[in-house]
């Protein structure tokens, strides 16, 4: 058994947006105004044991292997054996089935927390991983959409699974991300479950054509780009459905001057980006249609900074 570098470490993962729009499953951005704190203690046993989970979501698996935090951290220690276990407690700041990235954000806490404790700590590339296995327990399907944002922050597109490599892309100056979380759950499995296994070409064309002018428009600050490729022709058409208002949320954030609006993650809580002078009216008109729809609310409006999970304590 190795000597661990400190017996406890707390890490805070922030909440985030899967997909953007038209990054399905592979781009994400990080929420930091919410997320969820994971604290692993070592222990002579080896494996892993779920202490405690608290806060917005307690009642979640104690079985390490049905655990998204739990998960993660065995797939760890499988890969590192260090000679030691773990024990870990969730402090959940993330509501479970809000399409904000929560199974993610517990996942990617895990394993930062348990990294803090090792010896030889593991690099990031290697957390991806680890995290991307307590991730799949959520949503039956391996996707570092919500991991990636999570764990480095920003905007993040990842490309590849068993290989990943990030990128960090710069949001333009001024960019403001709102995002409206109506109080209704959603599971992230039956949203996806409900999703096509083929696209039409046509489809494959435009949505291609948006992602690469999203990423151009976000590389040289050109917001008329943005705004004209910020249009999920794929995957949102499928999945509107399963949020009540959709159209009418998306269409009043677009009328007060969205640059695009979209659906975060599975949903059911939207986003829009827009310039930090409108954020104020697009949320307001978000908040508006979605309380027609009798949905009380939780709203946010954050910069995309690139600030990931950390060490707290
Ligand atoms: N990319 C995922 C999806 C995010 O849209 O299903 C939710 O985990």
């Amino acid at each position: 058994m190795s000597t661990p570098a400190r017996q406890r470490a707390t890490a805070f993962a922030p909440a985030s947006v899967g997909n953007v729009a038209i990054g399905f499953d592979i781009m994400g951005f990080s929420v930091d105004a919410l997320g969820d704190r994971v604290t692993v203690s070592v222990r002579d046993t080896p494996g892993v044991e779920i202490l405690a989970t608290r806060g917005v979501a307690d009642e979640l698996p104690r079985e390490p292997r049905n655990n998204t935090a739990g998960r993660a951290v065995l797939a760890l220690l499988e890969a590192l054996r260090p000679g030691f276990g773990f024990s870990i407690e969730i402090d959940k700041g993330i509501p479970l089935g809000s399409g904000l990235g929560g199974s993610a954000a517990s996942a990617v806490g895990a394993v930062v927390a348990a990294n803090a404790l090792l010896p030889q700590p593991a690099g990031p590339l290697e957390l991806l991983k680890f995290a991307l296995a307590g991730e799949a327990v959520a949503s039956g399907g391996r996707h570092a959409d919500n991991i990636a944002a999570s764990l480095f922050g920003g905007l993040v597109l990842t490309v590849g699974i068993d290989h990943p490599r990030v990128k960090q892309i710069p949001v333009p100056a001024g960019v403001r991300a709102v995002i409206v979380h109506p109080h209704m759950f959603l599971a992230t499995a039956r949203a996806r479950a409900i999703l096509k296994g083929s696209v039409e070409l046509s489809d494959f064309v435009w949505q291609t054509a948006n992602l690469a002018g999203f990423i151009s428009g976000c590389y040289t600050s050109d917001l008329d780009m943005i705004r004209a490729s910020l249009e999920d022709v794929v995957i949102e058409p499928q999945r509107a459905a399963l949020i009540p208002g959709f159209h009418d949320v998306r269409r009043g954030a677009m009328e007060a001057g969205a640059l695009g609006c979209s659906i975060s993650g599975a949903g059911p809580t939207m986003f829009a980006l827009s310039t930090d002078a409108t954020a104020p009216a697009v949320l307001a008109a978000m908040r508006r249609e979605f309380a027609r729809q009798s949905l009380a609310t939780d709203e946010w409006v954050v910069e995309m900074r690139p600030t990931g999970a950390r060490v707290i304590g």
